[in-house]
């Protein structure tokens, strides 16, 4: 495939989307969950759905059943374009919540198995935005109503965010964590940093 796939991942608030939304139109930037018509209801269903309380795993793979529906239908063709896709939130976010946290599971090598066995490619990079739980949720709160998941309770949260760190720290493919304390426009000089490095193509 012609075209890089780099995914942007962090906790709620670290500021994923602001970065991604700052990005050059060159990109093609998609998101998780949602960004398909099936994904959306699929979202939907998880995030927004009173009385719908799935099983950890049943709640993994209706992200990895959103995640293929996407890959499938936008994220491969744009590659094989020989298009850049930038993605905000993937299969970390699943390690980190559903996986990590709420299954107690710490198998690096068997999740990335079932993220192969679908046919999912390893990204040309994995940005990580580090910042403490309580940090980015206080910036969503701020900034909007929370979602079913966001009002899990901070222990869940703080759990997400070792996961994320563990994810990167047992990973095979190149993956970078970024302190997203600071300010945005410091967080985006460094993601566009290590974009250009990937990409080679400046912006
Ligand atoms: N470095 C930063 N310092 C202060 N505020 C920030 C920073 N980065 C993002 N914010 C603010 O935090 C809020 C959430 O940012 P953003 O939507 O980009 O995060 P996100 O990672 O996409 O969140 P979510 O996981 O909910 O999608 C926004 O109001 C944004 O302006
Ligand atoms: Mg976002």
């Amino acid at each position: 495939m012609a075209g890089k796939l780099i995914i942007i991942e962090g906790g709620e608030g670290s500021g994923k989307s602001g970065v991604v939304g700052q990005l050059p139109a060159r990109f093609i930037k998609l998101h998780e969950p949602g960004d398909s018509p099936v994904g959306l209801k699929i979202r939907r269903l998880i995030t927004e759905t009173r009385q719908f309380e799935p099983h950890p795993m049943t709640e993994l793979a209706m992200f990895f059943a959103d995640r293929i529906e996407l890959w499938m239908t936008k994220v491969y063709p744009a590659l094989e374009r020989g298009e850049d896709v930038i993605l905000d939130r993937s299969y970390p976010s699943t390690f980190a919540h559903q996986y990590y946290t709420l299954m107690g599971k710490r198998d690096v090598d068997l999740f990335m198995s079932l993220v192969h066995w679908f046919g999912l490619v390893d990204p040309a990079l994995l940005i990580l935005l580090d910042v403490p739980a309580e940090i980015g949720l206080q910036r969503r709160r701020r900034a909007g109503s929370l979602n079913k998941i966001d009002r899990r309770k901070i222990e869940y949260h703080d759990s997400v965010s070792r996961g994320y760190r563990y994810f990167v720290r047992h990973l095979h493919f190149p993956a970078k964590i970024i302190d997203a304390r600071r300010p945005k426009d410091q967080v985006f000089a460094a993601v566009k940093r290590l974009i250009i490095d990937t990409t080679k193509e400046p912006f």
